[in-house]
């Protein structure tokens, strides 16, 4: 196999527990995933944990523990969600892992080599309780934005990256790759933001020490952004593993949140131009989900937990529903009534409904075994018309992230299903017609079967037990969308039978709403 895919996903803080946020990018790369591979490629999936910074430093501490301790405490949550939400990452990295450290220090050498990194010195306000340096901009009416108290002008030995020196090359590189950054919309952002001119990044701390050390001067450690970016390559083999790495890097796309962008849009980039490495080819930067319209805050208790979500609704109804409902690249808004809705219309009476109905009708005219088509009818070239298109829009659409489009094209052809069986009506050929009933049901067969392999990167179980109930044999994973893409007969299936739905209709949460105090 010659076709490569890599795939990312941003390495998330152990000082926190994972939510929907975190669920929705490693669902992504997953759908993703599991659509190239049933493409022909061989998929390399990387997913992590990013345990250095003060951050961590500080959490560890009001705990009372070691920040190793609280990232050996926060990565099974991590862990198990993962295998919870059927998430097929290939590779796993933890930036406290020794072949990390490895890298990181490897890169800043080269780098330093290259003569892109000095020592200076890096001054600006800083709040003592808060341990953090703030611009003047950032500061609110002079004192500290995060606790509201007095900031002294501090300095501080730092070493700094010479990003000044990548402006022009990053523009260039933006201006040739246009798709560089997706959603267009992002892309232009960031070309704005190079254009208004880069400053050197400082890239070493000496405030705390929960990092990797400056190789040669381990008073400094090694700016938590630099040491996570640079995960993308130890995850892909770098240093430890150079045929993998020379297989798949570049990486095809980092998936992230839109408020990541500039780490990885510009510094990223920046920082590989400087150690002559190949840059990723897409950065995909998605939108963030409020909750209920709200903010989703710790301080607000609206966090949505996606455990309790994929526990309570199942784990393909979320994972459906977070691409369902939303336009991957833009803001959503997560609510029960929201997902229950979907359940109930998408799921239970549109493509549910359409595998039931259809494995029943085999079952009960055919005895549960194909037929070869027998006579052909004007309406089943336009259905076969119909969802080779409909196909193509999905393949154009997945290619470029548009998830909500091609999940478009898959229920207009639910709907056409549908209606052709409305309009063929076989359980009136069963009497008057048997030739070409046989002929109608190898069509729906056909139908449903293209729509459970559309919906399959979406829904892994749900398609697989659909899958079964349509005879077939073959792991669903294993599925090859070309040769699946077409309408065929098989010999080979197992007998088709009455299912039990697939979708269960779920009700609306009672609880779910509690009026605001001001009555809205
Ligand atoms: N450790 C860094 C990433 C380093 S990658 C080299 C980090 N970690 S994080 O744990 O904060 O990850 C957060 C991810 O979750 C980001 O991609 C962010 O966009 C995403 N989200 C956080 N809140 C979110 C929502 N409310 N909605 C959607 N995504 C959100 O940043």
């Amino acid at each position: 196999m010659n076709k490569h895919y890599y795939i990312t996903t941003p390495i998330y803080y152990i000082n926190d527990v994972p939510h929907i946020g975190h669920a929705y990018t490693t669902c992504a790369a997953d759908v993703m995933a599991r659509y190239k591979r049933i493409c022909g490629y061989q998929v390399f999936f990387l997913t992590g944990v990013d345990e250095h910074g003060q951050k961590a430093q500080r959490t560890a501490l009001e705990q009372g523990i070691q920040p190793q301790e609280l990232a050996d405490r926060m990565l099974p949550r991590f862990v198990d969600l993962w295998k919870l939400l059927s998430i097929t990452n290939t590779g796993f990295i933890r930036t406290t892992d020794a072949a990390h450290r490895k890298v990181v220090q490897y890169l800043f050498e080269k780098i330093y080599e290259k003569g892109d990194i000095y020592l200076g010195e890096y001054e600006d306000w800083y709040c003592i309780p808060c341990e953090g340096y703030f611009t003047e901009v950032q500061l609110k009416e002079g004192n500290c934005p995060d606790c509201g108290r007095s900031v002294e002008r501090l300095k501080e030995e730092s070493y700094f990256f010479r990003m000044s020196r990548y402006g022009e090359p990053l523009l260039r590189y933006l201006e040739q790759h246009k798709t560089f950054v997706m959603p267009e919309v992002r892309h232009n952002e960031v070309a704005s933001f190079v254009k208004s001119g880069l400053h050197d990044l400082s890239i070493s701390r000496t405030t705390f020490n929960w990092g990797i050390p400056v190789p040669g001067n381990p008073v400094h450690v090694i700016y938590v952004w630099f040491d996570a970016l640079v995960n993308y390559l130890t995850g892909a083999g770098f240093l430890s593993n150079m045929d993998r790495f020379e297989q798949f890097w570049p990486p095809d796309a980092h998936l992230i949140g839109k408020d990541i962008l500039r780490f990885h849009a510009v510094y990223w980039p920046s920082f590989l131009m400087s150690a002559d490495l190949p840059l990723p080819k897409h950065v995909f930067a998605h939108g963030w989900w409020t909750v209920e319209g709200r903010k989703m805050s710790k301080s607000l208790g609206n966090v949505v937990d996606p455990f309790e979500v994929a526990n309570t609704y199942g784990v393909d109804e979320f994972r459906f529903f977070l691409f369902r409902e939303v336009p991957f690249g833009l803001d959503g808004d997560f609510s029960r009534d929201a997902i229950v809705a979907r359940i109930n219309g998408d799921l239970a009476n549109d493509y549910g409904n359409l595998v039931s109905r259809s494995a029943n009708m085999v079952g009960k005219f055919l005895a549960g075994r194909l037929d070869l088509p027998g006579r052909s009818g004007g309406t089943d070239a336009a259905l076969i018309e119909r969802t080779q298109s409909l196909l193509t829009e999905y393949r154009k659409e997945m290619d470029i992230f548009g998830f909500y489009k091609a999940l478009n094209s898959v229920f207009e052809l639910t709907a056409l299903v549908n209606k052709y069986i409305d309009t063929e009506a076989p359980w009136k050929l069963a009497k008057e017609d048997p030739a070409r009933l046989s002929t109608v049901l190898y069509n729906i067969w056909n139908g449903v079967r293209i729509c459970t392999l559309l919906l399959y990167p979406f829904m892994p179980s749900k398609t697989a037990s659909a899958w079964k109930a349509l005879g077939i044999n073959r792991d669903i994973e294993k599925a090859a969308f070309d040769e699946e893409r077409v309408f065929y007969h098989a010999d080979d299936l197992s007998p088709i039978e009455r299912i039990a739905p697939l979708f269960p209709r779920r009700e609306r949460e009672p609880t779910a709403h509690v009026s605001r105090i001001d009555g809205s």
